[in-house]
C-alpha cells in the first residue's frame, strides 16, 4: 500500500492559508467602507438640515426699507417698521421705531428711541416745558434733536445705521451715535 493510500477521506482540515483571510477581510472592508458612504450621503444632508439654522443668525446685519427719501424734513418724525428675526430655529418679528430728520447739511440720520438712562421709550417735542427736544417720561432724561443727552442720561441717543437707495430710506443694526458729536 501507497502513503498516499493510508488516509484516502481525510478532509483537508489545513487553516485557511493567508490569501483566504486577506480575500475574505477584502469584501469585508470593501462592503463596510460602501455601506458606510451611502449611510453617510444619506445622512450630511439630514444632519447639514438640523445645523444649519443654528449656524445663521438671521436679521443682524440686515437693511429694511423704512420711509420715502422725500419724506423727511428737519424735523424729527417717527417711523416704525418689522425686523424678521431668525435664531436657531425661533422666528420672530420685532416692531421697532426710529425717529428721523435730516441736519443742516442734508444728511438723513435715524434716532433709536431707547433711553439711555434705563430703557424707557422717548417721544418728540412731548413735554411743554421743554419744547423742540426728546423728552423720556420715566425720570425726565432729556436730549436734542441730534439726540445728545441733556439730563439724566449718561449718553446720547443709539442711531440706526441708514443708507438712501432709489428714494428710499432703509436701516440697519443700531450702533453709538455719531450725529450729536457733529453739533456739539
Ligand atoms: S429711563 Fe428714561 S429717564 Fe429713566
Amino acid at each position: 500500500m501507497s502513503s498516499h493510500d493510508e488516509h484516502p477521506e481525510k478532509p483537508d482540515l489545513k487553516p485557511p492559508s493567508r490569501k483566504e483571510m486577506s480575500r475574505r477581510q477584502f469584501l469585508t472592508y470593501t462592503l463596510g467602507g460602501a455601506t458606510a458612504f451611502m449611510g453617510a450621503g444619506a445622512l450630511l444632508p439630514m444632519i447639514r438640515f438640523a445645523v444649519d439654522p443654528i449656524l445663521h443668525k438671521k436679521g443682524a446685519g440686515d437693511f429694511i426699507k423704512v420711509a420715502e427719501e422725500s419724506k423727511i424734513t428737519d424735523e424729527p418724525q417717527e417711523f416704525t417698521f418689522e425686523l424678521k428675526q431668525q435664531d436657531g430655529w425661533y422666528a420672530s418679528t420685532a416692531t421697532l421705531t426710529a425717529w428721523i430728520r435730516k441736519n443742516e447739511q442734508g444728511e438723513i440720520y435715524a434716532l433709536s428711541p431707547i433711553c439711555k438712562h434705563l430703557g424707557c421709550t422717548v417721544g418728540w417735542n412731548n413735554n411743554k416745558a421743554t419744547p423742540d427736544e426728546f423728552h423720556c417720561p420715566c425720570h425726565g432724561a432729556r436730549y436734542t434733536k441730534e439726540g445728545l443727552n441733556l439730563a439724566v442720561a449718561p449718553k446720547p441717543l443709539d442711531q440706526y445705521k441708514t443708507k438712501i437707495e432709489n428714494g428710499w430710506v432703509y436701516l440697519g443694526d443700531i450702533v453709538p451715535n455719531t450725529e450729536a458729536a457733529k453739533e456739539a
